[in-house]
């Protein structure tokens, strides 16, 4: 799978979080150029250990904001972003002893997963937010 490019598809109309999953981006493409080139010089456990860093910062980030917007779906959308976060402390537990093989896999599962989740269930909050603007006494 080649890396994903930011398009306006993506945005969620939240600048702070649109620019949170741009950076998502930037190190999917990094993990690619670092693992299709086997001359590459990435250091591509350093970057999988800065993605779930970041990914962890960022989920919280986002939970934040659903509770200050009363978002309906909270817990649903919480038990999402912790299958990513089983995934990398998964690839954290064998401490990045994997095959060339398996970081492939391993950057496919997490982009699909990311792409996926960003126009399913990270989009629904703009959605949601522009309801309660809609209806402000409710
Ligand atoms: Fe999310
Ligand atoms: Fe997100």
């Amino acid at each position: 799978m080649p890396p994903i490019r930011w398009s306006d598809d993506y945005s969620i109309e939240n600048r702070r979080l649109d620019d949170h999953h741009k950076l998502f981006f930037e190190l999917f493409k990094s993990l690619h150029a670092g693992i299709s080139d086997v001359n590459s010089t990435e250091d591509i456990n350093g970057i999988l250990v800065k993605l779930g860093d970041y990914a962890a910062a960022h989920f919280t980030y986002e939970e934040i904001y659903m509770l200050d917007i009363s978002y309906n779906r909270l817990k649903e959308h919480r038990a999402q972003h912790d299958i990513f976060k089983a995934k990398i402390k998964e690839f954290d537990r064998l401490k990045g002893n994997i095959s060339r093989e398996m970081k492939l896999q391993l950057v496919d599962f997490l982009q699909k997963w990311m792409q996926g989740h960003i126009v399913e269930e990270d989009k629904r909050l703009a959605e949601w937010k522009e309801k309660l603007q809609r209806t402000p006494n409710s």
